[in-house]
């Protein structure tokens, strides 16, 4: 473990006076999205590609991106909001159709074990996530210190469905243990449902990643455990620390 620099956030008390007071968890999400654009500059060539994730994590990294003046080619965003956002910044979002090969794939995680296995899938964007994942040569995981666990499932697993399997889907991941909750009201960009399985200890990641793929009906489910991150950048009230597998 590598210690970043710790970074104390003076924070304004209701009398105007500043002192040191915990960072809160937006905080540490813009100290941990600084340190991830902190990593990746040095490495960053104008013909570089980056992958883009998705959530309030990864927006504050858009946001450092966009005020940054680092030069690279494009992104390829895991969801439309956060290609729509990069566009916002007037940064070039590309279809990964189009693209060779990604050098840094920069996204959040709803959970992160030791192993740098990941939950994802909180905002439903699992499934391209996976896909941005999957074609990045480096995955750089960017979490608060809440995210990490030691074993898995504490955060109900996402899993992305075929709207008219639903019933059946349900019924297999029952029986592998879990209790699966359709998630009300959501429909991806895949135009799918996403089922959270709650009450769902995850002894064996990648066993259980598998076993979810073998369900018919099911499109992607949030373990990222055969293609987890290379690297997790985690912010504490101490500073950021960088693991690796
Ligand atoms: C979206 C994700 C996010 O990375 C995950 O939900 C973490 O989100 P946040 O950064 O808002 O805590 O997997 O599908």
């Amino acid at each position: 473990m590598r210690t970043l620099g710790p970074l104390t956030v003076a924070a304004q008390s209701s009398h105007g006076k500043r002192g040191n007071m915990s960072k809160t968890q937006d905080e540490l999400k813009i100290e941990v999205a600084q340190a991830a654009l902190d990593y990746i500059a040095p490495h960053v060539r104008p013909n570089s590609i980056l992958g883009i994730g998705t959530g309030s994590t990864a927006n504050h990294f858009i946001n450092l991106l966009g005020e940054s003046k680092l030069a690279f080619s494009g992104t390829v965003a895991s969801s439309e909001a956060s290609a729509q956002r990069l566009r916002d910044w007037g940064i070039t979002v590309l279809e990964l159709s189009s693209v060779d090969s990604l050098q840094f794939y920069i996204d959040g995680a709803d959970e992160a074990n030791d192993a740098l296995e990941l939950i994802k899938g909180g905002g439903a964007a699992l499934t391209r996530e996976k896909i941005v994942a999957a074609a990045s040569e480096t995955f750089v995981c960017i979490a608060d210190e809440s995210k990490a666990v030691s074993t898995l499932g504490s955060f109900p697993l996402p899993v992305e469905v075929i709207p008219m399997a639903e019933r059946v889907v349900m019924k297999a991941l029952k029986a592998l243990g879990g209790r699966p909750q359709v998630r009300e009201g959501v429909m991806t960009d895949n135009r799918n449902i996403i089922i959270d399985v709650h009450d769902f200890m995850i002894s064996d990641p990648k066993a259980t990643e598998t076993a979810i793929n073998q369900i018919t009906g099911v499109v992607c489910n949030g373990l990222f455990a055969h293609r987890g991150a290379d690297i997790l950048l985690l912010s504490g009230q101490n500073g950021v620390v960088t693991k690796t597998a």
